[in-house]
């Protein structure tokens, strides 16, 4: 390689002025927040007393994922703390996500780390080897060490939490005499149905607020990938490019998180091709490649015979379009033939017909009775439910690990 080459490696192309802008997991500036003015006008609400050194009240959150439930408590509660700070109220907050810190001494240690890093602390917290409790206990040390008036502790993914401990505690925090803090909890849940559990599990007192996110439509995911585009350089994105991403999104029930991450994905494919724009073709492919991941993901698991079965099946589909279904034996034909050119022995017959009968393969395949018309019996046929292309890319993607 030469020296002007082994510098172009890290080339970045012209496609990106600020990529940080559409990663997932960057957390955007109130100003930034699209369409959900009275859900920050609520959460507003919740937090208003906190802020001026009475007690937040406790807030449940529902909502499909990507409508950015986590995004607006994360920069109210934010914005919350520089407001208090006018009043000279010391308003702190934890963020937890229970999905990363599922039982309640890991969720009750990232409360206790996250409280020391926001108000930089440098608090050494013991890493394992001490009780739920303890951790908690170390976070309420925290709070009278450093004054605080108000805390809240937003229980992101609250759903994920194998019990109820944690948010017990926070409710019953000040009345037990553990802190002089007013303490409150934003519990936030992708699932709906998790409000009956939740309302069972936890005290009235904690019952002060719910909020519910609706799915985007597709002017509002439109909007909120317009409040992005200076992650691109000026020009870059091609007309259409927006509506088209907004559009997909929405009917995918409103995730704005797919939205800004197809559209992330539509840039890095420009880049890679070393073109000057993001076309919708571009949209196009983000898509599918992100559909052979998925799918990729699904087979990671199964077998190298299930792989075969499926890779048969995808190539009969798409050397018949008109059919509906394939019987086993046809399958099974075409099955051997692909595990022999590997020089490797195929399973009987009737191993692959159960094969594709368990579990019609995670809901990859469908397996349906037809009737065997004139003298013949019903028979099964099996059908897939993706596009060939889409399994045969996976596939040989998987092969290639
Ligand atoms: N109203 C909005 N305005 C701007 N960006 C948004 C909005 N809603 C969601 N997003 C972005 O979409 C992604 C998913 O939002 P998030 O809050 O994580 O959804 P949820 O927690 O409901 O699953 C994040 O990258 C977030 O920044
Ligand atoms: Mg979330």
């Amino acid at each position: 390689m030469t020296e002007e080459d082994a510098t172009n490696i890290f080339e970045t192309g012209d496609i990106f002025a600020n990529r940080e802008l559409v990663r997932v997991g960057h957390v955007p500036q109130l100003e930034r927040v699209v369409g959900r003015d009275d859900e920050v006008a609520a959460i507003g609400r919740a937090l208003g007393p906190a802020t001026a050194g009475g007690p937040p009240e406790t807030t449940i959150v529902y909502g499909k994922t990507g409508t950015g439930k986590s995004l607006v408590t994360r920069c109210v509660s934010r914005r919350a703390h520089d407001e208090a700070r006018k009043h000279n109220v010391s308003f702190q907050h934890a963020y937890v996500d229970c999905s990363d810190y599922q039982t309640a001494a890991k969720a009750s240690r990232e409360m206790a780390t996250e409280l020391a890093s926001n108000l930089g602390a440098g608090h050494d917290i013991p890493r394992v080897g001490i009780a739920a409790s303890d951790y908690r206990d170390i976070a309420w040390e925290l709070l009278a060490e450093y004054d605080v008036d108000s805390f809240v502790v937003i229980l992101d993914e609250i759903d994920k939490l194998d019990d109820d401990e944690l948010l017990r505690s926070l409710s019953r925090a000040r009345e037990s005499g553990k802190s002089d803090s007013h303490i409150g909890a934003m519990c936030i849940s992708n699932k709906i149905e998790f409000r009956e559990r939740l309302n069972e599990r936890i005290d009235s007192s904690l019952q002060d607020n719910e909020l519910v996110f609706d799915p985007y439509d597709a002017g509002q995911l439109k909007e909120i990938l317009e409040h992005r585009t200076d992650a691109f350089e000026d020009g870059v994105l091609e007309q259409g490019v927006i509506p088209k991403v907004a559009a997909l999104a929405a009917k995918e029930h409103g995730d704005a998180r797919k939205a800004i991450d197809t559209l992330y994905e539509a840039g890095r494919l420009a880049e890679k091709e070393g073109t000057r724009t993001v076309s919708v073709e571009h949209v196009d492919d983000a898509v599918r490649q992100a559909e052979v991941n998925r799918f990729e993901k699904l087979v990671s698991g199964t077998t190298p015979h299930v792989k075969y079965i499926l890779h048969a099946l995808a190539l009969l589909t798409t050397d018949n379009p008109e059919q509906e279904g394939f019987r086993t034996h046809r399958i099974y034909t075409l099955y051997t033939k692909l595990v022999e050119r590997d020089g490797n022995d195929p399973l009987s017959e009737d191993r692959v017909y159960r094969l594709l009968k368990e579990q019609s393969f995670l809901g990859i395949t469908e397996s349906n009775h037809t009737g065997g018309g004139q003298g013949g019996g019903s028979y099964l046929e099996h059908r897939l439910l993706r596009a060939p292309e889409i399994v045969i890319q996976a596939l040989d993607d998987s092969a290639g690990d």
